[in-house]
């Protein structure tokens, strides 16, 4: 199959949207990563996104819409404090786990009992959602496991062949996935952290649970259990440049080890005889960079150093993407 990447006028969208329409997938951004959406409502056309994206069947999809007023054709109800949360942050990078209508296949919901929804606020995504007609059940345009892609470039670079179309409409602003957050409980629940944080939930709803059990066998979210961001070298992450870390690097460089480099502009500078990728001044524009710079450092390199933020910034969000694109190794 040849796979298209076309800009994102009305002739291609609805290009796109018939697709979509007739059971097929295509990729489309988002202001968060690109998507790769399907009918949510057509099991065959939603099992389609598992094959090119090599995904485990166990983890859900989130199913995204136009406008609030949709969200009960998919979802049995909407507690208060959701409602809320949909009026402050939708569109936007939020997604609202709620209980599901029937009209959701259990393919989309990994057979749980509750449907994700998120309403995208990018312009061509919203646009293209309505075109469809119909919820678009979209999860991140990678190949499972790989680094989410925020530019079209990145889709093309893990989808070439197995889908139709990409719609480019250039590098995503967010960059990272949005905050997840379970609204089946007296309280929200984040399950995934992104851009809006527990602080800003907590401060539209009166209150936020803290009790996340860690059930690894069945977990909230299935998604969060599974190898995810991950460059195809070996990955560290750091949070400082001490001594230690000088002496790894050192190591590597003197067993003949091709390193890559990903930190902060403020660390960066403290780095000689290896490739650099800056994640800028602030997390802001780290999200916005991280995923693009761990394809990019990938290229030619035996070894990745990617510097997280403190736990707390940007309410944990990338060092949540950073200790999973290293499998929770730190070097220092
Ligand atoms: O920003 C985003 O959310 C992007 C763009 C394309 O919208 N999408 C995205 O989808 O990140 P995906 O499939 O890569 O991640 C979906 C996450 C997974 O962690 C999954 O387990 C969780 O949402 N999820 C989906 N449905 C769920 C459900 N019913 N209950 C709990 N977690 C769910
Ligand atoms: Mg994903």
């Amino acid at each position: 199959m040849q796979t298209l990447i076309l800009p994102p006028k009305p002739e291609n969208l609805l290009r796109a949207a018939r697709i979509i329409q007739e059971g097929g997938i295509a990729a489309f951004p988002t202001e968060t990563v690109y998507g790769l959406g399907a009918n949510a409502l057509e099991k065959q056309a939603v099992k389609r996104i598992f094959v090119a994206k090599g995904r485990p069947a166990d983890n859900p999809l989130i199913v995204h819409l136009w406008d609030v007023s949709q969200i009960s054709s998919v979802a049995e109800s909407l507690p208060d404090y959701a409602g809320k949360l949909a009026a402050a942050f939708m569109p936007g990078p939020l997604t609202l786990v709620l209980k599901k209508k029937a009209c959701i296949p259990d393919v989309v919901t990994a057979g749980l009992d509750s449907v994700a929804v998120r309403i995208p606020s990018h312009p061509v995504a919203l646009e293209l959602l309505k075109l469809c007609g119909c919820p678009v059940a979209a999860p991140s345009a990678n190949t499972s496991s790989r680094p989410s892609p925020t530019d079209a470039h990145a889709v093309f670079e893990d989808m070439d062949g197995r889908i139709p179309l990409i719609i480019d409409g250039g590098p995503c602003d967010v960059g990272i996935e949005s905050t997840v957050v379970s609204a089946l409980g007296e309280l929200p629940a984040v399950l995934r952290p992104g851009k809006v944080t527990a602080d800003e939930i907590a401060a539209v709803c009166g209150g936020i649970s803290m009790d996340i059990p860690a059930d690894r066998e069945r977990p909230l979210s299935p998604g969060t259990k599974y190898r995810h961001y991950s460059p195809s070298c070996l990955t560290l992450g750091f949070f400082e440049v001490t001594d230690r870390l000088k002496e790894q690097l050192r190591r590597f460089a003197e067993q003949g080890k091709r390193i890559s480099v990903v930190a902060f502009e403020s660390a960066l500078v403290k780095f000689e005889g290896v490739r650099k990728f800056s994640l800028g001044e602030n997390e802001t524009e780290a999200a916005e960079r991280l995923f693009a710079h761990l394809r990019a450092a990938e290229k030619g390199a035996d070894v990745i150093f990617v510097q997280s933020p403190p736990r707390k910034a940007m309410g944990g969000a990338l060092y949540n993407r950073i200790s999973k694109a290293c499998g929770e190794q730190f070097a220092d």
